[in-house]
């Protein structure tokens, strides 16, 4: 059967699976440049999206959408303003059955809906090592506008079981009140701010968590809380919920900013609080589950936090961690397909690959580029010869947010110069840091603990011997958000390593994503002309220069 999962609001993406197996997911965003979290406002796109690998709308079995906080979206489709019910966002949070789909029809279209953490939750436990070997997992779900509520899934994901919140509080706190510091307090609202996490991510990383700022914010926090919970009609359970939520954090942070604490320290401690509420939150949690399930997997757009992800791994509270590549919402429309999947046949797990997304584009390049053919031992020898930075594009897209190598920026890291070169030519504050890709069977030698992670999802120390060898790669705070790779997952990367490290000794490269500020990856080389600025684009076998390199 063929099921075709829809998310129309921000992070649009359509996602198809076919008897079991995921065939496409193709995101807004990484059509023509679209901005970042780009949503999808004509249902024409998701047709013209499933005609790339020759799908339409009238082939799926089973058409699902995405839940969200408003009962419905104006689309525009087929020339008209169609309505697009959409399932429940609380409330299904809340149910004993989440993945419960709601019938709806727009047009001649009919299809399901389920709640907005149905899709976080089944994208994550699918997707797994768990599901794939028919494991029970616990599941956490964090959302900007939701508590992180937990949930049980012993295999069958009909038959998830909500266990509960594990503390009340929005993802958004995080960006709420460390976005109340400089440098973040000028910020603009609306799209912008779903970046923010990640920048107030890399700048914690300048300060050190202060005792007495994590001592106030406890404090601070559970009597907002309390004051909500005598207000709200919910109790306890959604007494902070959504925008109120969000509103009661901005009247609290004002109150959280200490004399005698610098902002970066408070930014610091907000990040190490929040980490440590989640540790705490699922120790208690454990407690009270029967026979827990010792495999977690991490979802929701907080589990893009690299630092929480290696907290709660390193916590020793579970045997395995698992965060899917695409824990935002870019992952929701693989998600609601897999929900409509498991009610349709009961499968719960889903062969996939990140590299799912779409094929690279055949625009007509700008003839001033010079073409070559390149192989990659030729590319390795060029980039160790010329100590340049390179677009690097091959093959189909990589799922969600981050750059894995299909559409990336590879560099050598040999210089920290590189580091603020990177920043500059993508416009990017110069805390921000640069990812590493590393051999995966050279990663333990040189980070700690170098274990494979495929997926940039969590933190690494870059070992002492390494770090002056490595300084591009390695954070002010000694760590790397590294991304390691193997034959099977990329060899085109793996062979360009392997080159490298046979020419310099390092079986390392700076790995950050190629697109315009603001915008999705590139879809093909002639945007990565336009763009211009770096003096090398590769693309399967042709190195293009850029005129003025060449001169
Ligand atoms: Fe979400």
């Amino acid at each position: 059967m063929k099921f075709c999962g829809i998310k129309i609001t921000h992070d649009g993406a359509v996602a198809v699976i076919e008897d079991g197996r995921l065939v496409m997911s193709s995101e807004s965003e990484k059509v023509a440049n679209r901005p970042r979290y780009s949503r999808i406002d004509e249902l024409g796109d998701v047709e013209v999206l499933l005609d790339e690998f020759g799908y339409a709308l009238d082939d799926m079995d089973v058409v699902a959408f995405d839940g969200w906080h408003e009962p419905y979206k104006i689309r525009r489709w087929r020339g008209i303003d169609v309505e697009v019910r959409l399932g429940p966002y609380v409330e299904g949070i809340r149910s004993k059955t989440l993945i419960n789909p709601v019938q709806e029809r727009t047009l001649d279209l009919e299809y399901l809906t389920f709640p907005h953490y149905a899709g976080h939750v089944a994208a994550a436990y699918c997707t797994s090592p768990f599901a794939v070997a028919s494991e029970p997992a616990l599941v956490v779900s964090w959302d900007g506008l939701m508590y992180p509520y937990l949930y049980d899934c012993r295999g069958d994901l009909t038959k998830l079981r909500t266990v509960g919140a594990l503390f009340p509080l929005v993802g958004n706190a995080y960006s709420v009140l460390a976005g109340s510091f400089p440098p973040f307090d000028q910020r603009t609202s609306g799209f912008e701010n779903l970046g923010l996490a990640g920048k107030i991510m890399a700048y914690a990383a300048l300060g050190t968590p202060h005792p007495t700022a994590m001592a106030a914010l406890d404090s601070a926090l559970k009597d907002c809380h309390a004051a909500c919970c005598r207000e709200s009609p919910f109790g306890t359970d959604d007494a902070f919920r959504l925008e109120s939520g969000v509103a009661q954090l901005e009247a609290l942070a004002p109150t959280i900013h200490l004399d005698g604490v610098s902002p970066v320290d408070m930014i610091a401690s907000i990040s190490r609080y929040l980490g440590d509420q989640l540790v705490e939150g699922l120790d208690r949690a454990l407690q009270t589950i029967p026979d827990a399930p010792r495999n977690l997997c991490l979802t929701g757009g907080t589990a893009l936090n690299i630092n929480w992800n290696s907290q709660i791994r390193e916590s020793g509270l579970f045997e395995n961690v698992w965060v899917p590549p695409f824990p935002n919402d870019s992952g929701v429309a693989l998600g609601v397909a897999c929900c409509a999947m498991a009610v349709a046949e009961g499968r719960s797990q889903v062969e996939w690959d990140v590299y799912s997304g779409q094929r690279l584009g055949t625009s007509a390049v700008d003839p001033a580029w010079k073409p070559s053919p390149c192989s990659l031992p030729e590319l390795a020898r060029l980039m160790d010869e010329t100590g340049e930075p390179v677009v690097f594009l091959t093959g189909r897209a990589e799922l969600g947010p981050r750059a894995l190598g299909h559409r990336s920026i590879l560099a050598p890291a040999t210089h920290r110069s590189m580091h603020d070169r990177l920043n500059e030519m993508k416009g990017r504050e110069a805390f921000r840091p640069v990812a590493p890709v590393c051999l995966e069977n050279a990663a333990p030698e040189i980070f700690d603990p170098g274990t494979p992670d495929p997926y940039m999802l969590f933190r690494h120390h870059v070992r002492d011997s390494w770090r002056d060898r490595l300084p591009a790669i390695c954070h002010v705070d000694g760590t790397a958000r590294l991304q390691t790779v193997n034959e099977a997952q990329c060899p085109e990367l793996v062979e360009l390593l392997t080159a490298y490290r046979e020419i310099s000794g390092m079986p390392v490269l700076c790995n950050t994503s190629a697109n315009f500020k603001n915008c999705g990856f590139f879809p093909d080389v002639a945007s990565a002309m336009t763009w211009g600025k770096a003096p090398y684009i590769w693309s399967d076998g042709t190195i293009y220069e850029r005129p003025e390199a060449s001169s």
